[in-house]
């Protein structure tokens, strides 16, 4: 099976404690309800649900970077809800279907194989709409046979850097990013490090995900941007990476 080293990924904080993900992600969740209603939109307009469900009245999901929950699970559920209701929109009796059988649903959460899986799957909802799936494995590479997958969703996870640019960390190179933990306030060589690294994962992204999906079927992506022309050092992110490498120096010196 093709496959993508993931050695060097690093998971959120499992479990459900004080410091875990599941109850520090407030600010991906919110990411999720903003465009809630564009990704509405896209799947009304665009995914042809009975045609996708026809051969074999399955439809199946697959979230990329899914973490521990909750916020997966309400955002599975949004687009369940979405699929249905286009669904009933575009209802007439197929040979395939003649008896207007609403579709079933898979999800499969996928993330790295050092994501907590025992707290995302003694989460997951009671009742929920869809039969789930755990899936270990980078989404930089290839997770699912051609052409078998629906919709691959994947929010706030694609900015994730398969490695650090190796540049980063060479005294001899003008990228050497000394005294920082990101791009912000760095010499431009800095960023078009990080800007080569991104480019290079997102297209074996894309290009595994072009061979997993079947024709007609959807990418939906939510990652955070940055406004053209804004310095990086003015967004919150770009404020907080300064702070954190300032705190790391303090604490190297003490
Ligand atoms: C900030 S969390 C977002 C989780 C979830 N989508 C949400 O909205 O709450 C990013 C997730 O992406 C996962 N991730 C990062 N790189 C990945 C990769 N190459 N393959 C699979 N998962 C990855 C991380 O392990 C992490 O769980």
């Amino acid at each position: 099976m093709a496959g993508y080293s993931e050695q060097k990924l690093l998971a959120v904080n499992g479990g459900d404690g004080d410091y875990s993900y599941s109850r520090n992600s407030l600010y991906q969740r919110q990411a999720i309800n903003v465009v809630k209603d564009k990704i509405n939109e896209g799947i009304m307009e665009k995914f042809d649900v009975q045609k996708l469900s026809s051969s074999s009245n399955t439809i199946r999901i697959a979230d990329m970077g899914c973490a521990t929950g909750p916020n997966t699970f309400m955002a599975m559920q949004n687009l369940v809800d979405v699929l249905k209701q286009k669904y009933k929109s575009q209802l007439s009796p197929t040979d395939d279907n003649p008896q207007c059988m609403e579709p079933e649903f898979q999800v499969f959460f996928n993330d790295c194989a050092s994501n907590d899986f025992n707290t995302l799957f003694t989460s997951l909802p009671h009742e929920k709409p869809y039969f789930a799936a755990g899936v270990p494995g980078s989404f930089h590479g290839q997770l699912f046979p051609e052409s078998s997958l629906h919709l691959a969703y994947s929010s706030i996870a694609l900015h994730w850097l398969s490695e650090v640019p190796k540049e980063l960390a060479d005294p001899s190179s003008k990228a050497w990013n000394r005294g920082r933990v990101h791009y912000t306030s760095a010499p431009s060589e800095v960023v078009e490090a990080y800007r080569a690294q991104f480019t290079e994962d997102l297209g074996r992204f894309l290009d595994a995900r072009a061979k997993e999906l079947v024709s007609g079927g959807m990418v939906v992506v939510i990652m955070p941007g940055i406004p053209e022309g804004m310095p990086h050092h003015r967004l919150p992110a770009g404020i907080m990476a300064d702070l954190m490498a300032s705190s790391f120096l303090d604490m190297v010196k003490d």
